[in-house]
């Protein structure tokens, strides 16, 4: 595996290659992140990995400095996977100046994590344009963990007319069912017993609505409640439309439930497609 810190030594190297599909990550790679190597090395003869945690995706008071960073670990898993390439740039060489050509973003990015995290999709949009300029690939993969980004990476794509086919990685879930994040690890032992149950909450959730239920709000609420029951701070539980990304009306066919909620002092997002 070569590894790149350099724009213009990563655009020489790549320039050979007939068709690329690229990971981005923000490091800390677990099996979920590993899975969607794989599906790029299905889909094409040269995979990038590219691992970067972007400061303009968090807000100033999160986690930004204590984000894990595993920079050797995920190095030999990669070389381990026959990754071609892994850029992995200081924040000097992606933001040599002051990044102040920022994306604006349709009004879903400010709904859920927008919602509770302004201007995180801004900052994703922004670092995810800036690395596919830099790196050209025929094929994106983004995890379904983040179905939100998915769905704006998406649209910028389609919106924005950039030559890249966005695919979607199933997410990947423990034993239990806690879908695999780097901000697991902040999670103790009580607290990460307790995490897989909010994809039991979607997963009630979820059964409820397919034998019938149709009273989203009352849906919501139940599961909201039934998580602060246990202990949990829900920053939101809810059903869209997993094609528009807006509420669901009653009667739509494609359903997404997503949730965010907190275990004392770490966040959780999960989703469940319906
Ligand atoms: O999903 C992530 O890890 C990040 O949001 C991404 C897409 C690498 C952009 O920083």
């Amino acid at each position: 595996m070569k590894i790149y810190r350099d724009i213009n030594e990563l655009r020489s190297n790549l320039k050979s290659s007939s068709t690329i599909a690229f990971v981005p990550t923000m490091g800390n790679l677990h099996a979920g992140h590993l899975a969607l190597v794989k599906q790029a090395q299905q889909q094409a003869d040269h995979v990038v990995v590219s691992i970067f945690v972007n400061r303009l995706q968090f807000l100033p008071h999160e986690d930004f400095d204590r984000y894990p960073r595993t920079f050797e670990e995920d190095c030999s898993v990669l070389s381990g996977l026959n990754v071609n390439t892994l850029f992995a740039p200081d924040e000097k060489i992606l933001f040599p100046t002051q990044q102040d050509f920022l994306l604006a973003l349709p009004p879903v990015a400010d709904t859920l994590e927008g919602e509770f995290r302004p201007g995180f999709f801004r900052g994703v949009a922004t670092i995810v344009l800036k690395l596919f300029n830099i790196i050209q690939p025929d094929i994106a993969i983004f995890g379904k963990k983040d179905y939100q980004q998915l769905h704006i990476v998406r649209e910028m794509v389609k919106q924005l007319n950039i030559p890249v086919e966005v695919l979607a990685g199933e997410t990947v879930r423990t034993a239990d069912g806690l879908a695999l994040s780097s901000r697991n690890r902040y999670l103790n032992t009580s607290q990460r017993t307790e995490a897989c149950y909010l994809y039991q909450a979607l997963l009630h959730t979820k059964q409820k609505i397919i034998s019938g239920q149709k009273n989203f709000s009352e849906l919501q609420q139940q599961a909201t409640t039934w998580l602060e029951n246990r202990g949990w701070k829900v920053d939101y539980l809810r059903i869209h439309n997993r094609l528009s990304f807006m509420p669901a009306q009653t009667d739509d066919q494609d359903l997404i439930l997503l949730g965010a909620a907190w275990l004392d002092k770490t966040r959780l997002i999960d989703n469940l497609e319906i």
